[in-house]
Parts: structure tokens; C-alpha cells; sequence
């Protein structure tokens, strides 16, 4: 197992690449399935999950190659399940469930189980097929989803859901009429997956709205399509130039998908302006204590929360953060108090009373994003920070610490004893 050891109080100097989106990556590549044929996917992150989603297409008996882009044939699938010891290291993995459903009259996919940062049930997924037609029997620990074609049908979400909208909109696009998506989720995931979707032929109007209608297609042909830009790596890096004071600037990203991520840290005194395609970032000498609510989009992403209640640690004031999305999302909060911070949690809010410094110590990470927020803290840390379980890391951060390095950071990868 691997740690990183970040020596703090460099500030962040230069320019940084965004990678392709993680969660636009992920149902493409699910997508496929819908298409028998080669596809080809560009500007795909170079990611443990997306590695994930590639061995699951190949237990599929599907065709998967990630060389610089990554190629996809379907055309062999034979399988038609998400064995639990794929789905319980990704449950993104669950997003074959739709694809293989409206191919191949059935699919069997292990049902995630708890997640570090919440329950995450998929039941909105199941009720939306059952909708369609689809007979759900639950066996072993496995859902079991057959229908000889699922039919349009009117789907209410009781809360927008980004993978159900997106397991759904597979399905339903080689559904036999017309569905409708209610309350559907509106992140630019969606909306990628929809476009890329409509090119290989289907018909979906509304993506990147709450209402998405779906006329179902007999069938799909594969596309030579490129993913867009992570939006919240973006926001990572600004957070990273944030906290430290520095400058950088922001290449190949997507200003439009970025407006919350945006309005708030300027409020926390970052200054970002537009260049052209680029962005550029100055980070104040201190920030200032912002309150924030995490809201599915075009709210303040859940997925940007760590990240930024790290900058609110060293804050001037005091800030309020409430967690909307996830009930167990707040599990970097004791490892940012192992530096030093303030923060105490109640239910879904964490009130950080901002202190002048953080000081560098062992911390461990527990999900993704709060990785990426124990490492803007070690980046400002005074002495050194060791963020062990860094494998959470690697599922969503193409080259983080390559590239925070040629921005100045002192950051290195080391083996955990
Ligand atoms: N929910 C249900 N029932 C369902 C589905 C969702 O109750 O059937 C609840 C969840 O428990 C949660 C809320 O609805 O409280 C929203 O969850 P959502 O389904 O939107 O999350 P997701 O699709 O599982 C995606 C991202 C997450 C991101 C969330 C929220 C992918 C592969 N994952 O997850 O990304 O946090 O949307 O924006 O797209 C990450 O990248 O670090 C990450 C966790």
C-alpha cells in the first residue's frame, strides 16, 4: 500500500491539465454495451475505476483496450453479470445493470452493498425498470432483472439520482416508446452521456434538465466520442492554488459546469477569471470563512465538500458546511483535526471555526475526495504530512501528485510500511 508525503507551504505555481471526467467516463464505457461494434472513447482518465469498468466489460466477454484512447467491441458479450468482487471495489459498476438489461433480455449484478460514505441504495435504479417491464428478483445478494424488451414508462425519481438517471437513460433508449425521466439529475455527466448517446442514435431531449424524454430506438451503433473535462479535479486544483496563496492556471476544463464551484470560492476570496479556454486561479494571503450546502446540480457538489472545509479549516471566521447528499459524508473531519482544526459535527452540518494554521501529521484517507482533501491541507500544512490508504486516491485522480509537483507542491509517493 502506498502513502503520500507532502512537506507543506509551497505555493501552487503554473499551468495543470484537467484528465477526462471520471464520472462521464464511467457510463460511457457502460454504454457500449449498448452498441455492438468498436467504439472509441477519448480523453478517458487513467483511473483505477475506469481499469474497473474495463474488466467488468471483459468478464462481459466484451473487448476493452486502454492505450491513449480506449476501444471497446461489445459485438462478442455473452455474460450477463456484475459479479460482487467487481461491484464491491466500484459501485459505479452497477451501471451495466440498464445497458445489459436492453440488450440481452437479462442481467444479474451484485447489489453494492454500504459505502464508506453512505448507504446508497439503488432502489430508484430498480423501481425505474420495474416501470419499464422489467421482473426484479433479488437472489443472493444479486439483483436479477429480466425482460424480453422493456416499454417507455413515466419515471418519477423521489430524488435526483446521477447513476439512476443514467442507468435508465441507457435502458430506455432501446425501450419500445417513449420514457419520461421526472426529477431526473441534472449533473453534466448526464448530459454527456446523452449527447454521446443521441450520436450513436438514440433520441433524448432534456438532458442537463430535471424532465428527459427518451424515444426508444431499435438500435444503437458505436461512436468515436470524446469525454468531457472533470469538473470536480478542476475544483480541486482551484481549492489546492486556493489554500496555498499561489497562481496557476487551468487548461482543457469547462468554466459552464463549474458556476457554484466558482461563486464560492471567490466568496472565500479566490480570484478566477476566464482566459480564453483556460482558467486562472490567485489565492488570497488569507481566505475568508464561507458557509456552504452541498445540492445536487447545479448546487454545490457533495464531491467538492472535503475539499473545500479543508480551505475553511485556516479560514478567517467561521464557516458552515451541511452535507445534503451522503449521511456519512464527513469522515475527513477528524483527520483534518489530527492537524489542528476546529470543526464539530452535528448531524449533517460541521461548524470550522478557522485557525491561522494547520500542522502536518499522519492522517488516514477514507474515500476519494476526502484524500484529496487531507492533501490541500498537507499542501499548506506547516511540517509534513503523511496521507496513508491513498488507493481511494487512485480510483478518481489521473497523476494527482505528478501534477501538484509541477506546480511546486513537495509531494511524494512512498511505500507504506
Ligand atoms: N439514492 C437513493 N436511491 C437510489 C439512488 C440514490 O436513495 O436508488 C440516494 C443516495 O443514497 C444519495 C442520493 O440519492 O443520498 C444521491 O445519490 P446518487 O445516486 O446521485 O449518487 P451516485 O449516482 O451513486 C454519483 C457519483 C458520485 C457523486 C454522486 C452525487 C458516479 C459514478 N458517482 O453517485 O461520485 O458523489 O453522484 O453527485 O457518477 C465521487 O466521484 O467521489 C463520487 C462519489
Amino acid at each position: 500500500m502506498g502513502k503520500l508525503i507532502i512537506r507543506g507551504g509551497n505555493p501552487l505555481n503554473g499551468e495543470v491539465t484537467i484528465s477526462g471526467a471520471k464520472n462521464a467516463a464511467l457510463p460511457l464505457i457502460a454504454s457500449a454495451i449498448l452498441a455492438p461494434g468498436e467504439m472509441v472513447l477519448r480523453n478517458v482518465p487513467r483511473l483505477k475505476d475506469v481499469e474497473t469498468m474495463g474488466m467488468l466489460l471483459q468478464h462481459l466477454e466484451a473487448r476493452f483496450l486502454h492505450d491513449g484512447e480506449v476501444r471497446i467491441d461489445t459485438s462478442t458479450i455473452a455474460g450477463i453479470d456484475a459479479p460482487y468482487d467487481l461491484v464491491r471495489t466500484m459501485r459505479a459498476s452497477v451501471l451495466v445493470l440498464g445497458p445489459l438489461l436492453a440488450r440481452m433480455g437479462e442481467a444479474v449484478v451484485s447489489l453494492p452493498g454500504g459505502c464508506a460514505i453512505g448507504a446508497r441504495p439503488i432502489n430508484l435504479h430498480l423501481m425505474g425498470l420495474e416501470k419499464m417491464g422489467a421482473t426484479i428478483t433479488l437472489e443472493q445478494g444479486y439483483v436479477r432483472a429480466k425482460a424480453r424488451r422493456l416499454k417507455g414508462a413515466s419515471i418519477y425519481f423521489d430524488m435526483p439520482t446521477v447513476t439512476g438517471t443514467e442507468n435508465l437513460m441507457m435502458a430506455a433508449s432501446l425501450a419500445d416508446g417513449l420514457t419520461v425521466l421526472e426529477n431526473a439529475a441534472c449533473e453534466p455527466e448526464v448530459s454527456d452521456l446523452a449527447n454521446a448517446l443521441n450520436k450513436m442514435g438514440a433520441s433524448i431531449e432534456g438532458a442537463g434538465t430535471t424532465t428527459i424524454r427518451i424515444e426508444g430506438v431499435n438500435r444503437l451503433n458505436p461512436i468515436d466520442y470524446a469525454i468531457i473535462p472533470d469538473r470536480i479535479e478542476t475544483g480541486t486544483f482551484m481549492a489546492a492554488a486556493g489554500i496555498t496563496g499561489g497562481k496557476i492556471r487551468i487548461k482543457a476544463c469547462r468554466w459552464e459546469h463549474l458556476d457554484a464551484i466558482i461563486m464560492k470560492l471567490t466568496e472565500a476570496g479566490i480570484e478566477i477569471e476566464k482566459d480564453g479556454e483556460d482558467i486562472i486561479v490567485r489565492g488570497p494571503e488569507r481566505l475568508a470563512a464561507v458557509n456552504v450546502k452541498t445540492m445536487p446540480y447545479p448546487g454545490f457538489p457533495t464531491d467538492m465538500q472535503a475539499q473545500f472545509m479543508a480551505m475553511m479549516s485556516i479560514a478567517d471566521g467561521t464557516s458552515v458546511i451541511t452535507e445534503n447528499i451522503f449521511e456519512n459524508r464527513f469522515m475527513h473531519v477528524s483527520e483534518l483535526m489530527r492537524m489542528g482544526a476546529n470543526i464539530i459535527i452535528d448531524g449533517a452540518t460541521a461548524t470550522v471555526k478557522g485557525i491561522p494554521f494547520l500542522r502536518g501529521a499522519p492522517v488516514m484517507a477514507t474515500d476519494l475526495r476526502a484524500s484529496a482533501s487531507l492533501i490541500i491541507a498537507g499542501l499548506v500544512a506547516r511540517g509534513e504530512t503523511h496521507v496513508s490508504r491513498i488507493y481511494h486516491l487512485d480510483r478518481g485522480y489521473d497523476a494527482i501528485e505528478r501534477k501538484l509537483r509541477a506546480l511546486g507542491a513537495d509531494i511524494e509517493r512512498a511505500k507504506e510500511s
